[in-house]
Formats: C-alpha cells, sequence, structure tokens
C-alpha cells in the first residue's frame, strides 16, 4: 500500500468526506434498512451535510491523494464518527485513522473517550472491543422508517 497520510480536514475537504461517510454507513448498515429508506438515504444528504458543517473535528486519511477514510474527535472525548470506504476497508486504514483519533485525545489531556456505534454492526463492536472499549449503555433511536440500538461505549486513557 502506498504511504497513508492523515491530517486534518479543510473546507473544500467537506464533499469527498461526505461521500466517503455515505457508502461506508450505507455498506455497514444497509442489511437493516428497510429498501425504500435506502433509496431515502441514498438521495439524501442530511448525513454528508451534517459532516461538512462539522469539518473543524474531523481528520481524514490520504492515499493516492484521495480520500479514502476519516476519523471526527472532540477534544472532550468524544469520537463522533470512523468510515472507512468499503473499498478501502481491512488494509489498516481504520486502525490508523483509530491510533491518531486517540492520540488526539491524549494529547488534549482527556482522560476518558467515549463514543457510540449501532448495536448490530457487530465489526464496528468488535473493533472497538478488541481496542479495550467497553459497552456502557444502550439508548434506541428512530429515524423515519428506521428504528436502532444505540450502544455507548468507553475507553479509560489515564
Ligand atoms: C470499522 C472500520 C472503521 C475498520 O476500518 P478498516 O480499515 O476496515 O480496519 P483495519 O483494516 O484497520 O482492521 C481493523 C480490524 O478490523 C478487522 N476487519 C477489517 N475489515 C473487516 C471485515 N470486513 N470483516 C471483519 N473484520 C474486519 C481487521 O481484521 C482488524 O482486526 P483487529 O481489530 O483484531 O486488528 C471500517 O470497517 C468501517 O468503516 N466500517 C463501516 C463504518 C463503521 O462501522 N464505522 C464504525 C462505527 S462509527
Amino acid at each position: 500500500m502506498t504511504a497513508l497520510h492523515i491530517r486534518l480536514a479543510r473546507p473544500h475537504d467537506s464533499e469527498a468526506i461526505s461521500a466517503v461517510v455515505r457508502e461506508s454507513w450505507l455498506s455497514a448498515n444497509k442489511s437493516l434498512l428497510p429498501g425504500d429508506t435506502v433509496d431515502a438515504l441514498e438521495r439524501c444528504e442530511k448525513l454528508g451535510d451534517f459532516v461538512a458543517s462539522a469539518w473543524q473535528s474531523v481528520h481524514i486519511a490520504i492515499l493516492d491523494d484521495e480520500i479514502v477514510g476519516t476519523v471526527g474527535v472532540n477534544p472532550t472525548g468524544v469520537i463522533w464518527m470512523l468510515y472507512v470506504h468499503p473499498s478501502y476497508q481491512g488494509c489498516g486504514i481504520g486502525s490508523a485513522l483509530y491510533d491518531h483519533a486517540i492520540g488526539t485525545l491524549r494529547q488534549a489531556g482527556s482522560r476518558k473517550a467515549v463514543l457510540e456505534v449501532i448495536a448490530s454492526n457487530e465489526n464496528a463492536v468488535a473493533f472497538y472491543r478488541s481496542r479495550g472499549w467497553v459497552p456502557e449503555g444502550r439508548r434506541t433511536e428512530h429515524i423515519p422508517g428506521f428504528r436502532f440500538t444505540a450502544m455507548r461505549m468507553g475507553l479509560a486513557l489515564a
């Protein structure tokens, strides 16, 4: 694999980041969604718009000038997203972004990291569990046509 470069996002990266997030989210969660909701999600730019508006706390992984993954990390200790484009999963990019996010939190002096993951996303839950994260609670959320349980997980950094 060519050298992977991770840096903070800039405003003009927003569109490419949104595309990675949409593709990755849909590939991870498609089986949970009724078909019409998938269509609706594919059409709607909601998720992409949100990421675009929060680009200041977004870091991106770049391979051959292409944005292939992204992590959103808030200095208060929240990792609020971690996505790798489906074409690039399984190559170590998620681990590199994750390590980068944890490094960012440690540098900011955070003593604890938290995140939420869709409970049925077994790959992601396993990814975090193998890195020491523990479940701390659950909540159920509704978006039109889609109901899911989010698992809150935590990791001590001190
Ligand atoms: C979860 C995710 C970020 C991991 O990124 P990645 O680049 O694929 O992961 P890596 O190549 O660094 O591998 C990390 C681990 O995942 C495992 N893994 C990678 N791809 C996998 C797959 N398709 N199925 C099962 N395990 C897989 C690796 O074996 C490795 O295991 P380890 O934790 O024991 O070391 C990525 O798969 C992804 O974007 N998934 C969809 C979005 C998502 O679920 N995000 C997290 C919730 S917010």
